[in-house]
């Protein structure tokens, strides 16, 4: 695809930035979190970290916030997609994650603080496109073997759900994982570490 394409996809993302992008079948669920995570525009501009109230998010879902103009999904991973993650270890090109994508205190093949909640920044790691959420497993778009996780629409990256990509995609890293924390079990804040005060 050419520079065009990948354009149109960042402006998808400025255009869809503040709206929450629904999983499984729990639209409904849209209405509250935005009122729950809502940053001044101000404070946003200026790059300052976004509180977010997880308990709204269903499992299975995906949300979508932004933090220093970035989109930040955070996926409330279900028991069964957390097992397909390790299911994936062979297939995957940095199980590991060894290339620094992500805080020195984020490790283990889940990447993530708890294994209920992916957080990833939503650009793909080739030319920055937003891949798209499909925890569907075996969708006929995606073949027998996909196990749900992110697909990027512009030049066909795969990463699975914990945003790690496979083998012999166009993207070379894994998604990025920013700094996070939780201040208590419903709330999480992205640009902060957890030993921030
Ligand atoms: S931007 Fe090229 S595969 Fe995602």
């Amino acid at each position: 695809m050419s520079n065009g394409d990948v354009s149109q996809g960042r402006r998808r993302f400025l255009i869809g930035a503040t709206s929450v992008v629904g999983g499984v079948g729990v639209v409904g669920a849209a209405v509250p979190f935005v009122a729950s995570w809502n940053p001044s525009a101000k404070a946003e501009a200026a790059g300052a970290p976004v509180t977010v109230n997880v308990s709204k998010i269903e499992p299975g879902q995906q949300i979508t916030v932004e933090w220093r103009g970035k989109p930040v999904w955070i996926i409330r991973r279900t028991e069964e997609m957390q097992a397909n993650i390790e299911k994936l270890n062979d297939r995957v090109k940095d199980p590991q994650s060894e290339a620094p994508q992500q805080p020195p205190y984020i490790d283990g093949i889940l990447r993530s603080l708890k294994p209920e909640f992916a957080v990833l920044v939503g650009l793909c790691t080739h030319l920055g496109c937003v891949p798209s959420y499909r925890p569907e497993v075996a969708p006929a778009d995606l073949g027998d073997e996909w196990l749900g996780g992110l697909f990027c629409p512009c030049h066909g990256s795969r990463y699975d759900m914990a945003g790690r990509v496979y083998e012999a995609q166009p993207a070379p890293l894994n998604l990025e994982v920013p700094p996070y924390r939780f201040d208590d079990d419903a709330t999480l804040t992205i640009g902060l570490d957890p030993e921030a005060a």
